[in-house]
């Protein structure tokens, strides 16, 4: 899978894709992360990628010139291709969203700015608008990072737990239980807190259903 992230920020994904689990899947080849600086797609000496509403009204608008040039020069015609607008008026991503989009070759992801972007790019360049939670942010750049960590680990082989294929199967939901591990005696605040008895009780039909019932589905 091959991402593509289109942002007036470049620099804010650098420690990022650094690091852990992110890192190594790009090191492995299950994906390949390239962040495209939006400037270089703008066409005056000044590297202009916003302008004044029409209309009035306070802030800048990121233009569409250079947006379309990005997106244009970017885009594998040969592959299949999703093109995601972050925005806070955008569909709500969830788990099940990311599960769809494993199904693409490449995602291209435009970090909009709060103030706003040219609504033709939502409407003629964008196969979808894409928001993480109702607040509002000042750009896009946290939501791709979001969207990118998330589909990064249903791709095979990036995380290496057993439950994984079952989890990426359901994709609309799976389940988080609480877990512990060593000691199994532990004092905090006076307090002796202790294991849930039932998981060191070597019954595994037992801890099956704890893990059910203690289990919250992420949907
Ligand atoms: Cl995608 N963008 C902005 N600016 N704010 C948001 C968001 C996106 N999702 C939640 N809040």
């Amino acid at each position: 899978m091959r991402f593509d992230i289109i942002t007036i920020f470049p620099s804010l994904f650098d420690s990022y894709l650094k690091e852990s689990l992110l890192f190594k899947a790009c090191k492995s080849g299950s994906i390949r992360v390239k962040i495209h600086d939006l400037r270089d797609y703008a066409d005056d000496h000044h590297k202009t990628v916003d302008d004044a509403p029409f209309g009035g009204g306070g802030g800048m608008v990121m233009k569409v010139e250079p947006i379309y040039k990005a997106v244009s020069k970017i885009k594998i015609k040969s592959k299949k291709t999703k093109v995601i607008l972050f925005t806070p008026r955008g569909k709500k991503f969830s788990q099940k969203k990311a599960t769809d989009f494993t199904k693409y070759e490449q995602i291209i992801m435009i970090c909009g700015r709060y103030e706003g972007v040219d609504e033709r790019v939502a409407k003629y360049i964008a196969d979808e608008e894409v928001s993480i939670g109702s607040y509002v942010l000042m750009g896009g750049e946290l939501p791709a990072m979001v969207v990118l960590e998330t589909v990064t680990r249903l791709v095979p082989g990036v995380v290496g737990k057993k439950s994984f294929l079952e989890e990426r199967k359901r994709g609309e939901s799976f389940i988080e239980y609480p877990q512990y591990t060593r000691p199994e005696n532990f004092v905090i605040n006076n307090k002796k807190r202790k294991v849930p008895e039932v998981l060191l009780s070597g019954n595994h039909k037992k801890i099956e259903e704890w893990k059910n019932k203690k289990g919250k589905i992420i949907k």
